[in-house]
C-alpha cells in the first residue's frame, strides 16, 4: 500500500516498537489529537485521559504491553503518525487492541499499516486473538481490523461494541 505524505519534502516512514525515549513525540501526538479522535480512542476527550495514555505507553514492556509506532521523518524533523497497542489479558492468546492515528494522517493508509504490523507482532508473541472496544459509530476501526482477522464474537453495551477477532495474515503481510 502507498501512503501519500501531506508534507511536500523528501521523507521516510518507519514502523518500530515505541521506546521510552519517544516521550516528546508521543506528547506532541497526544496534544494534537482532536476532540473527535480522543472520543473515538478513549471514549472521552478529557486531557487527563491523554496524559494517562502517554504514561502507560512509555512503560510498554513489549511483552505484556506491545506498542508499535509509525514515524514520519523529513527536513522538519520526526513526527509520530500513530500508535497501535496490544495488552495481554489473563486469557492465553487474547490481547486487547487499540490504535490512534494523528488527525492529519487519517484516511491515508496509516491505520491499516499499523494494524498489519501489530497483527504480525502479536502472532509472533503468541497472541492470536484481539479483543477490540469501539464506539458503535466507529466503522473505520472495524474495517481496518477486519483486514487482519475474522470476527468471532460481538457484543454491544451502552454504545460500545466489543468484538473478538482471530488474527489471520497472508504470508508476506506486515511490512512497509
Ligand atoms: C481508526 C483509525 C486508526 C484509522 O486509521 P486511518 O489511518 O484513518 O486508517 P486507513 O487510512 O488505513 O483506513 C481508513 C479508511 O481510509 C481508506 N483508505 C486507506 N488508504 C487510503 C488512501 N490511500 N486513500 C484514500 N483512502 C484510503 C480505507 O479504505 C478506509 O476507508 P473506510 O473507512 O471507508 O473503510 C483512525 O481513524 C483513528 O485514529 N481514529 C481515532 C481513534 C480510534 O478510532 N481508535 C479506535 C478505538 S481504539
Amino acid at each position: 500500500m502507498m501512503i501519500v505524505s501531506p508534507r511536500p519534502t523528501a521523507s521516510i516512514l518507519e514502523t518500530r516498537a515505541l521506546e521510552p525515549a519517544d516521550g516528546r513525540l508521543l506528547s506532541e501526538l497526544g496534544q494534537s489529537l482532536s476532540d473527535v479522535t480522543r472520543r473515538l480512542r478513549f471514549f472521552s476527550s478529557a486531557p487527563r485521559t491523554v496524559e494517562r495514555w502517554i504514561a502507560a505507553l512509555l512503560k510498554a514492556d513489549q511483552d505484556h504491553h506491545l506498542a508499535e509506532c509509525l514515524l514520519h521523518k523529513d527536513d522538519f524533523g520526526a513526527v509520530l503518525v500513530g500508535v497501535a497497542e496490544v495488552i495481554r489479558t489473563d486469557e492465553p492468546g487474547l490481547g486487547e487492541f487499540a490504535i490512534a492515528v494523528a488527525d492529519e494522517w487519517q484516511r491515508l493508509g496509516a491505520g491499516s499499516l499499523l494494524v498489519r504490523r501489530m497483527a504480525r507482532r502479536s502472532i509472533e508473541a503468541g497472541i492470536d486473538r484481539w479483543k477490540v472496544d469501539r464506539l458503535a459509530d466507529n466503522h473505520t476501526l472495524d474495517a481496518i481490523v477486519r483486514q487482519v482477522g475474522r470476527t468471532v464474537a460481538v457484543t454491544t453495551a451502552y454504545g460500545v461494541v466489543t468484538s473478538e477477532h482471530r488474527l489471520e495474515l497472508e504470508s508476506g503481510e506486515g511490512g512497509i
